[in-house]
């Protein structure tokens, strides 16, 4: 039998790989442009990184992690998201070290092994960006500013921003006290997953789909009700700074987040054509993950936009996508006399920024015309008895069928006017 590739993961194939470049290039202009800088990390590290870091109690890390011994017995995981590591690249790298604040973006395949569905994969793809060295709730604007401006640039529709605060080691304690003894109260109502989690991660009980356990939340105390009065001011100065950057948002008290890593703000963006999987990007503060995997203290605030379901929303919303003809010049070679010449200007051509292309397998010229129309080049250039007996080939516009005669050694300046016309 034929292999097949592993559930959960796609080829991402020619005809689709300019949307992916796109959002890509998207990403690094928009982001740079607020300071960030690309950052590379491993694509496995130390399972113990994930099991620290995001936290034992999630579903990523009890049941999603690619997880193996490697042959020196070490346990390595796939990496499930990317904040973890770029906290560890930070503090491994001494990046703090003199430094202010600190911005890095990201992008790159992450793994989860949750059960395959539309947007919702093994293998997916994320752009994120994350800021160290600053608590100050002005960043925390500035960085769903960021993303705000990315989805508003791609030309996505229909966004929703959530915004919560989860609060922080002082006040949250107690919320989540009386939530996992109001739980307690509703055991039987709770599905099968909420019921496992109640003690464990009561909060996540909170974003729980199910309708047994959304009825049971909408009489669940709510964490605002419980914000000690930093975490409260600091919520009010983001949605203060949000306000005059004209950024509508959406206070959604059952944002919490499926990492343990977060304090204070927590946000989520949603997008329309996405179906059940909606979420489009998400993050927040994460003020004590660099102390959970054993470096200093170093506030830190970031998200990660997942880039499969920007694509599929993208499809879904019509939204108009740049292409370019994956060659400007196709060379019809005909006769084995041809093949050194047509190489040799190809090879002109290109010197010169002209993407082009030729006929390999000494096809009729009706063949090759058909080659050029599917590659949708803009020109084919024929060398054939005649051209080089007169060192001119012929140039033809495959719009309008317009044919020339241009001298071998005048082909790569002729071609770039006519592309750049
Ligand atoms: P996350 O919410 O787990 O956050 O993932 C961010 C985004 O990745 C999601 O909103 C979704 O668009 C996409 N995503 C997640 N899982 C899948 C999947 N199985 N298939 C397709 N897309 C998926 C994080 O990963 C945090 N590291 C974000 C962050 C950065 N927080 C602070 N800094």
């Amino acid at each position: 039998m034929q292999i097949q590739s592993p559930k959960g993961t796609r080829d991402i194939l020619p005809s689709e790989v300019q949307i992916w470049q796109w959002v890509e290039e998207t990403a690094r202009s928009v982001f740079g442009t607020y300071g960030y800088q690309e950052i590379r990390t491993p694509i496995f590290e130390s399972t113990d990184l994930f099991v620290r870091g995001v936290g034992d109690t999630t579903d990523i890390v009890e049941k999603e992690m690619y997880t193996f011994n490697d042959r020196g017995n070490r346990s390595v995981s796939l990496r499930p998201e990317g904040t973890a590591s770029v906290v560890r690249a930070m503090l491994q790298n001494r990046l703090m070290d003199g430094a202010s604040v600190l911005k890095f973006y990201y992008i790159g395949q992450m793994f989860r092994y949750d059960r395959p569905q539309a947007g919702r994969y093994r293998e997916f793809w994320q752009v994120g960006i994350e800021a160290f060295g600053a608590d100050s709730p002005a960043i925390d604007a500035e960085i769903i500013a960021a993303g705000h401006q990315f989805f508003s640039t791609l030309g996505i529709k229909d966004l929703t921003l959530h915004l919560n605060s989860i609060g922080d080691p002082a006040c949250r304690p107690k919320y989540v006290e009386d939530l996992t003894a109001y739980a307690k109260a509703h055991l039987d109502e709770l599905c099968g997953k909420c019921y496992a989690r109640h003690e464990r991660n009561p909060m996540r009980i909170l974003d729980c789909k199910e309708s047994g356990c959304r009825a049971v939340v909408a009489n669940a105390p709510l964490l605002s009700n419980y914000l000690c009065d930093p975490c409260r001011e600091n919520f009010d100065m983001v949605k203060c700074y949000l306000d005059g950057l004209e950024i509508d948002y959406h206070e959604d008290p059952y944002i919490v987040r499926g990492l343990d890593y977060y304090s204070r703000t927590a946000f989520e963006f949603t997008a329309g054509g996405l179906g059940a999987q909606n979420a489009i990007g998400g993050g927040g503060r994460y003020d004590y993950l660099a102390e959970e995997i054993g470096g200093a203290s170093t506030p830190g605030i970031g998200f990660a936009l997942g880039m499969d379901r920007i694509i599929i929303a993208l499809d879904a919303q019509d939204v108009a996508v740049p292409t370019s003809a994956p060659v400007d010049v196709y060379l019809s070679v005909l006769g084995d006399a041809a093949m050194p010449i047509a190489l040799k200007l190809a090879q002109d051509l290109r010197e010169n920024g002209i993407k082009t292309d030729l006929e390999f397998k000494g096809r009729g010229l009706r063949a090759q015309m058909r080659t050029a129309n599917k590659l949708n080049a803009q020109y084919v250039v024929m060398i054939g008895e005649d051209e080089i007996n007169s060192a001119a080939a012929t140039v033809r516009d495959m719009g309008s069928g317009d044919q020339q005669s241009v001298a071998f050694e005048q082909l790569p300046e002729v071609m770039r006017e006519k592309i750049d016309r």
